[in-house]
């Protein structure tokens, strides 16, 4: 009961809507399969950010503010529709100023200290490229909502509109077909990995060109298991088609990439409500 009262206290004080939150379950558990994260990398740079448009939670974000792309975007996949692509980018104010207002604005800014602008990306030869993708956005403001500079990292322009686009038009017809069509429930985690180059070196503007972009996907049951996983990865230049590998292969492979001991992308166990028998 205390907990409780310091918990409800503390977001007033917070204002309860910060969208940059010191733990995704605080504002957006649901985007997760079991209601449990990919492993967050720690380290001063990181914010996980529940990604906001109107007041609504569509996605979220784990942010790397010295390298200025993002590691990971996770969302739900639940139909898809053919939506507009807006072309209005947005940065999140929050990771400036923590006072600012929880839904992205409109980027009007030159430069930032913690993430990049679109002045950033201008005359690099990199595409913005989409995290969370606006092809497997449930609803127009759901793909508006992707255009944000924290969910997006340089792609290769070949790569992003050729073997990439083409992997996520077929992750979604799987899901489609295999997974929504039973009523099962689709989690997708898509991430880079930080490359040695920045985007535009001679102009000193310090976003990273990732090596890698990779993406997973789990169709979680009623019983709260991933009944079919896959996982892909792919080098962030115009070659071949991503890799198409178990979940666990991506997650050794990642782990090398990342030089951690574990990362894990989705949980399969009620992780949350297990942890959560004291409250
Ligand atoms: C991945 O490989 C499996 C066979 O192992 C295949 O059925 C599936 O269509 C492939 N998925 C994609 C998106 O290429």
């Amino acid at each position: 009961m205390m907990f409780l009262h310091v918990m409800m206290m503390a977001s007033v004080l917070s204002g309860g809507s910060a969208e940059v939150v010191s733990d995704f379950r605080e504002k957006c558990a649901d985007i997760f399969a079991n209601g449990a994260p990919p492993t967050i990398l720690h380290g001063h740079q990181y914010r996980q950010i529940c990604q906001t448009l109107k007041n609504k939670v569509y996605y979220a974000t784990l942010y790397d503010t010295d390298n200025k792309i993002s590691v990971y975007s996770a969302y739900k996949f639940n139909k898809k529709m053919k939506c507009d692509r807006k072309h209005i980018w947005c940065i999140e104010p929050q990771l400036d100023n923590p006072g600012e207002e929880p839904n992205m604005v409109p980027d009007r800014s030159h430069q930032s200290p913690n993430q990049a602008v679109s002045d950033d990306y201008k005359h690099s030869g990199f595409d913005k490229g989409h995290l969370a993708p606006v092809y497997l956005a449930s609803s127009q403001d759901c793909s508006d909502a992707t255009f944000t500079l924290t969910n997006a990292a340089p792609q290769n322009l070949h790569f992003n509109r050729g073997k990439w686009r083409i992997l996520e038009e077929k992750i979604a017809d799987e899901l489609t077909m295999q997974c929504l069509s039973k009523k099962n429930t689709a989690y997708v985690v898509t991430g880079v990995v930080p490359g040695k180059r920045k985007i535009y070196e001679k102009r000193n503007v310090n976003v990273n060109v990732p090596s890698h972009f990779w993406t997973a996907y789990c169709c979680l049951d009623h019983n709260k298991e991933c009944q079919f996983s896959k996982g892909f990865i792919g080098r962030n230049r115009n070659s071949k088609a991503p890799d198409n590998i178990t979940v666990n292969e991506l997650e050794t492979r990642l782990e090398n990439l990342y030089k951690v001991k574990s990362f894990q992308l989705f949980s399969t166990k009620a992780f949350f409500l297990s942890s959560c028998i004291i409250c």
